[in-house]
């Protein structure tokens, strides 16, 4: 499966909705999710080529004031990136990846997905 990413030598921290992930650097963050989910990614009705609109964030960059929205299938994983929204089609892919099991000692939030979203796409 390692020919579906760009050549990368390390992973890189994002977060997702509160949960903190690793994915490879040097590839958009529509590949970075197939890493995280490569069994629903390829099957989302994604274009990959900037049309859909399916694949559309919000993201807090490091270096950034203000998050501001961008495509996952166009811009690059960069280190420390926040993504604070997805587009549903994203969340309905995504949804499994980014609950955090009760318990869980890692520290870290629980992704807020609203439950009206999942339920809007789950109708689609
Ligand atoms: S996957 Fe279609 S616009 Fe990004």
């Amino acid at each position: 499966m390692s020919e579906i990413f760009r050549p990368y030598e390390r992973l890189v921290e994002i977060t997702v909705l509160g949960k903190t992930l690793e994915v490879p650097e040097k590839n958009t963050v529509l590949r970075a999710f197939q890493y995280i989910s490569p069994e629903t990614i390829p099957y989302g009705r994604f274009c990959w080529n900037q049309e859909c609109q399916y694949c559309k964030i919000t993201c807090q960059l490091p270096d950034d004031d203000e998050a501001r929205p961008m495509l996952a299938c166009k811009f690059h994983v960069v280190t420390g990136m926040v993504i604070i929204e997805l587009a549903p089609e994203l969340v309905w892919c995504l949804r499994s990846k980014l609950v955090v099991s009760p318990g869980s000692s890692a520290g870290r939030a629980a992704p807020a997905i609203p439950s009206s979203t999942l339920a809007a796409t789950q109708e689609d």
